[in-house]
């Protein structure tokens, strides 16, 4: 774990920064086993607040892990939740309340009576009372000792969204847009994600004796930061714990990037310039400065807090070519490597060739918006493309999609010559509307409709493929199973799914892997598929396949590589960028991230461009996990 030091003048709140949130989740555990304990000596209860969403879960697993093995009781434990949604009742499946539950109260020891959460489903006029009586509960207990957080995309503490004033306390509050996109895996589709909410206010938040505000991933880099070192901002309702006198950002390394001292160190410290750093100093400074690369002098370095890496490896214009002729070097149209070339500067190896190339979609539309153009590519160079799509996906399809399938397919088998000898389709249609209307709006899917949500998938990934020229029998199905037993922000990964993936790979012994995961957080559907390859790939480093293989990781809906990370660049034209949009319109419900995955790929090309490279109309970009052998 590292802790500010340089990094003071720039944090305006405690950080630590961990390798992982599971040693971070650890960490805020056995804090809290202690304050159980010493409090259970003087016989005082302790006061919890609790969050949801998919950051508390691991921190939630060690709580549960001390209850089991080390029998910690939390009998003394009284707890108050952050927030509810409303218009949900206690026992749907999204409400904060069925969370807790299934996450945390299910497994530990804590009295019913101890738990609080806002109630969501009380009429409009009791609203008001009600947050004002939890306001009383919670100082008639005596405050809360420790208060986690999570913190959502526009900066949010609880369901603070953007213009919570600092003195704001628990009421009722509209939902922000982008808060909505991202709950819209949770209710399939946007339109389904409740408008309002209940939460505790900033000023509620800052009443607690002590917070500590928890985020994991790249993709919460950025309002990390913002946080941490912006100014405080009824913008950014995170931004106020900056004023609390024990306010602490528990965060790991990836939500750490784009702090100072992550992102700049030079600003911040001595720094030991390895060949990666150096690339990204000098690639941020020609960025900033909008001047290409061979265009930088001496004076720019000093102006910018580097001349110390110009002490250490100028003169400038010396440093500027072996930069650019980096960058330029991860730029191929061979994503395979190119077939009787020499391969010295190239990033993939140009043999074996063809090569057997496995493309891991964590849900079935994942590799066509990460890395459509590449997968044309490696079809158009003749290698020997796999698509893997390793979970079924069904939970994110919208009831309107499985509707329209089960009505064509009742009045396709009602209309046909010889109806009877269609009546098994007929049956499974109309069971199938039937279902869907008895469960309504927000409720669960049965197993059946999980499955044909999962088909329609599957039929939405064959005709996207089929625009790139994919072969039908070129794409597997895995339909792992921790997916199917799961929901969003609770996946939890099996043995059985590591040994499905384990199978697959010994028996493909692919010479590349495309996969992708790195930047979502832990819990997410392609955060749980990259820890298991990862895993799987290790137990099978031994075998002579593995270790001839290249992993290429690749971004899809989530924070983009930026230029000093890349390391093979694969450029589309106009006509192989309609491609890819055109093989993404057979998705009935990409997320409007996902739509935009064309302006990602432009904006990289325009980092090139901006670089003094060649200016092409979109990338792709890749990161190299694994050596390739010498
Ligand atoms: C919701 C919750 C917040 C939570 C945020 C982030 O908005 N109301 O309390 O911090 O989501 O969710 P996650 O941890 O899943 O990224």
């Amino acid at each position: 774990m590292s802790d500010r030091s340089h990094a003071e003048a720039y944090e305006k709140v405690h950080t630590s920064i961990f390798p992982s949130s599971a040693e971070a989740a650890k960490a805020l555990a056995a804090e809290i086993r202690d304050l159980i304990l010493e409090r259970e000596k003087s016989g005082k209860p302790v006061v919890l607040g609790m969050a949801t969403g998919s950051t508390p879960v691991p921190f939630y697993r060690e709580l549960i892990r001390l209850h089991e093995q080390e029998k910690l009781s939390f009998k003394n434990v009284i707890t108050f939740n952050l927030d509810e949604y409303y218009g949900l009742n206690a026992d749907h499946p999204e409400s904060y309340a069925c969370f807790m539950r299934e996450q945390l109260f299910d497994h530990i020891d804590i009295p019913a009576e101890n738990i609080n959460i806002p109630c969501g489903s009380l009429p409009r006029e009791q609203v008001f009372a009600h947050c004002r009586e939890y306001e009383e509960k919670i100082d008639a207990v005596g405050g809360i000792d420790l208060q986690i957080l999570g913190i959502g995309r526009t900066g949010h503490i609880g369901f603070n969204e953007p213009g919570s004033s600092r003195e704001s306390l628990t009421r009722r509050i509209t939902l922000d847009r982008i808060t909505r996109q991202d709950a819209a895996a949770d209710f399939r589709g946007e339109e389904n994600v409740p408008r309002f909410a209940i939460t505790m206010g900033v000023g509620t938040i800052l009443r607690a004796r002590k917070l500590v505000l928890m985020a994991w991933g790249e993709n919460k880099a950025a309002i990390t930061a913002k946080a941490i070192e912006g100014p405080v901002t009824e913008a950014i309702s995170a931004s106020f714990l900056q004023d609390h006198p024990d306010a602490r950002f528990f965060i790991d390394t990836g939500a750490a990037r784009e702090l100072t001292r992550i992102k700049l160190p030079w600003l911040v410290g001595p720094v030991s310039w390895t060949p990666r750093e150096t690339r990204r100093a000098v690639v941020w400074q020609s960025l900033q400065i909008k001047r290409p690369v061979l265009k930088l002098i001496d004076e720019d370095y000093n102006e910018h807090g580097l001349s110390d890496l110009l002490s250490e490896q100028g003169p400038g214009y010396q440093l500027n070519i072996r930069i650019f002729n980096q960058l330029q070097h991860t730029i191929t149209g061979w994503p395979g490597g190119k077939p009787e070339e020499e391969d010295t500067y190239r990033p993939e190896r140009a043999k074996p060739y063809p090569k057997r190339s496995l493309i891991f979609s964590p849900e079935p539309q994942d590799a066509i918006v990460g890395m459509g153009g590449t997968i044309d590519r490696l079809i158009e160079q003749g290698h020997d493309v796999w698509v893997i799509s390793m979970t079924s996906g069904s939970l994110r399809v919208p009831d309107s999609e499985a509707y329209k399938f089960a009505s064509t397919l009742a009045e396709l088998a009602g209309n046909l010559s010889n109806p009877a000898a269609w009546t098994t389709q007929t049956t499974y249609a109309r069971e199938a509307l039937r279902q869907l209307d008895e469960k309504g709006e927000f409720g669960e899917d049965t197993p059946m409709l999980r499955q044909l949500k999962g088909l329609i998938l599957r039929g939405e990934l064959r005709d996207a493929a089929h625009a790139l020229n994919v072969l039908r029998q070129q794409i597997v199905f895995l339909n792992l199973p921790y997916y199917e037993h799961g929901r969003y922000r609770r996946f939890k990964a099996t043995p059985a799914d590591a040994e499905m993936l384990k199978k697959l790979l010994q028996e493909k012994k692919p010479h590349q892997i495309y996969a992708t995961g790195d930047a979502a957080d832990p819990s997410s559907v392609a955060g749980i598929g990259y820890k298991l390859l990862e895993q799987v790939l290790s137990d099978l480093r031994g075998e002579e396949w593995a270790s001839a293989c290249t992993l290429w990781l690749y971004r899809g809906k989530e924070k983009p590589f930026e230029p000093h990370e890349i390391d093979m660049a694969v450029p589309m034209s106009p006509l192989q960028l309609d491609r890819k949009l055109r093989a993404l319109s057979r998705y009935g419900s990409l997320t409007s991230l996902e739509k935009s995955t064309a302006d990602i790929n432009r904006a990289t090309a325009g980092h090139y461009d901006a670089l003094g490279l060649a200016e092409y109309e979109a990338i792709e970009s890749f990161q190299r996990r694994t050596r390739q052998p010498q």
